[in-house]
């Protein structure tokens, strides 16, 4: 049967999972996807890093004492980030580091190194598709490897790949969604009575929260996401300055209270669309919808977008948009798309 060796570039939450996943699911895996996986290098900032050809020992991995690191492990290592990801004997890197809202690095790094020395990537990893998908899609070509991105958004619920399968040929000419968990829970508990202080502390605990969550209430996460968007449904490359971002932070209690009482709801939209011209205008704001609108009724942490097409009108997929299962999934199916892209 077909094996891929992996090579796990950051070892937080998402990774953590996809590896408890490869350690346990292993059989499952193997009789429904028929491919094994096998995890041959990890290496975290923190922690650092272990090699073994044959097969890192997940579970010593898995175990580590909160607060100690892969030192006094089999195969541990002393590498650059560079180093390991060039040398590691692996078929393709799994990139989960922190997302970079300014210009992506050093996730971008990651990614470029891994494809130059001739391994496929998969990454849930928001900076480099946001900033640098073109440039890395390219060299993933060139160099005759693949390259993939599904969890960048909405994690595992399969958007990215929505729209380039099943809907290609529709005709996208813009798309409008809830795609930031946090500030969607925040909302809804606001309208339950609570002040967005309280509902921040309890998006934290719960896990939604971005490491800093002024990327998450502050709109910078969703512009990221509309970046991915608007250049995997509409071919277009923005900059960051090109997406015109609102958080929020301004929304008050009387503001929810107000909307409540109209039988309105708000919500942070990010959007993208192309006119007549072909041009194409972005962004990202809170904006208060009719209780009939089909993205209202998006309650928590959960995500949605609505794809404004030409030959179906409007088209709205809702699931998980973060979570460490969720967006570990997001890299298993991109392993899965890989095995395909090697079998055709
Ligand atoms: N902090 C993000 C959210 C996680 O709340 O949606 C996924 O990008």
């Amino acid at each position: 049967m077909k094996n891929y060796d992996i090579a796990l570039v950051g070892f937080g939450n998402v990774n953590r999972t996809l590896a408890q996943i490869i350690g346990e699911d292993q059989e499952r895996m193997a009789a429904e996807l028929g491919f094994t996986l096998r995890v041959t290098g990890v290496i975290d900032l923190r922690l650092g890093a272990v090699i073994a050809p044959t097969g890192v020992d997940l579970s010593a991995l898995l175990e580590l004492e909160p607060g100690s690191t892969f030192a006094g492990l089999e195969g541990f290592r002393e590498l650059s980030n560079e180093e390991f990801i060039r040398t590691v004997p692996a078929d393709i890197v799994a990139e989960a580091t922190y997302t970079n809202p300014a210009d992506g690095e050093p996730a971008v790094s990651h990614v470029r190194w891994a494809l130059e020395s001739g391994k496929s990537v998969c990454t849930t990893n928001k900076g480099p598709v946001a900033f640098a998908a073109e440039e890395l899609t390219r060299l993933a070509g060139e160099r005759g490897v693949h390259f993939e991105f599904e969890g960048a958004v909405m994690s595992g619920t399969p958007v990215i790949r929505l729209a380039a399968g099943p809907l290609k040929g529709v005709g996208i000419t813009g798309f409008s969604g809830i795609l930031n968990g946090t500030s969607n829970y925040i909302l809804g508990r606001m309208e339950a009575g609570l002040s967005q202080m309280a509902a921040i502390e309890e998006a934290q605990d719960y896990g939604y929260a971005e490491a800093d969550p002024t990327a998450d209430i502050g709109g910078s996460d969703v512009r990221l996401k509309v970046m991915v968007l608007a250049h995997e449904l509409l071919g277009v490359r923005l900059a960051s300055s090109d997406v015109a971002t609102e958080g929020i932070t301004g929304i008050t209690a009387e503001m929810i209270e107000q909307a409540r009482a109209e039988s309105k709801r708000w919500k942070l939209i990010g959007t993208a669309r192309r006119d007549t011209d072909g041009v194409v205008t972005a962004s990202v704001g809170p904006r208060l919808l009719d209780d009939d609108h089909p993205l209202s009724g998006i309650r928590a942490a959960t995500n949605a977008v609505t794809f404004h097409t030409r030959y179906l009108g409007d088209v709205t997929i809702a699931g998980p948009g973060a979570g460490r299962v969720e967006t570990a999934y997001a890299l298993l199916s991109d392993l899965i798309a890989i095995d395909a892209a090697e079998r055709r």
